[in-house]
């Protein structure tokens, strides 16, 4: 099965950015820990990383008839981007959107995900196990 896991923007700051809601790893981290995770499910995974939402768009429409499942964590577009919920519909790719921290028990405008309604799943407040339970779900599920 084929993967693509998709990050948002700031996601590249990990480490650095708010260590105590994000750790301390790094986003190379996060990388060699879903690429592990994936290979031990017999999941094919790519990344793709943007801090722009256009960009995020361009790349789910280039997953068209590609990969066979989504793992999405579009980061602070969550609560505002109606175009990347669009676009994930319009391709009808599996998607599971994950986000590291617990965005219920945050600042009130985190709850607010536009994301949610074109994903299979959410997982949040797992910590990087967020993205192995997402693609756990994707391999496991008959979608
Ligand atoms: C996040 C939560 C978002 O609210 C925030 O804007 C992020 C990261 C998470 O992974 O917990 O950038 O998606």
């Amino acid at each position: 099965m084929k993967i693509l896991v998709i990050n948002g923007p700031n996601i590249n700051m990990l480490g650095l950015r708010e260590p105590e809601i994000y750790g301390s790893e790094s986003y190379a981290d996060l990388l060699a820990f879903i690429q592990k995770a994936a290979a031990g499910l017999g999941a094919e995974v790519a990344f793709f990383q943007s801090n722009s939402e256009g960009a995020i768009v361009d790349a789910i429409q280039a997953a068209y008839g590609k990969v066979d499942g989504i793992v999405i964590n579009p980061a602070a577009y969550t609560h505002t981007s109606i175009a990347i919920p669009d676009a994930l519909k319009a391709v009808a790719i599996p998607a599971v959107e994950v986000h590291i921290s617990d965005v219920s028990a945050r600042e009130p405008y985190r709850r607010i995900s536009y994301t949610q309604e074109a994903c299979v799943k959410t997982i949040a407040g797992e910590g990087f196990e967020g993205y192995l339970t997402a693609i756990k779900f994707l391999t496991d599920a008959k979608l």
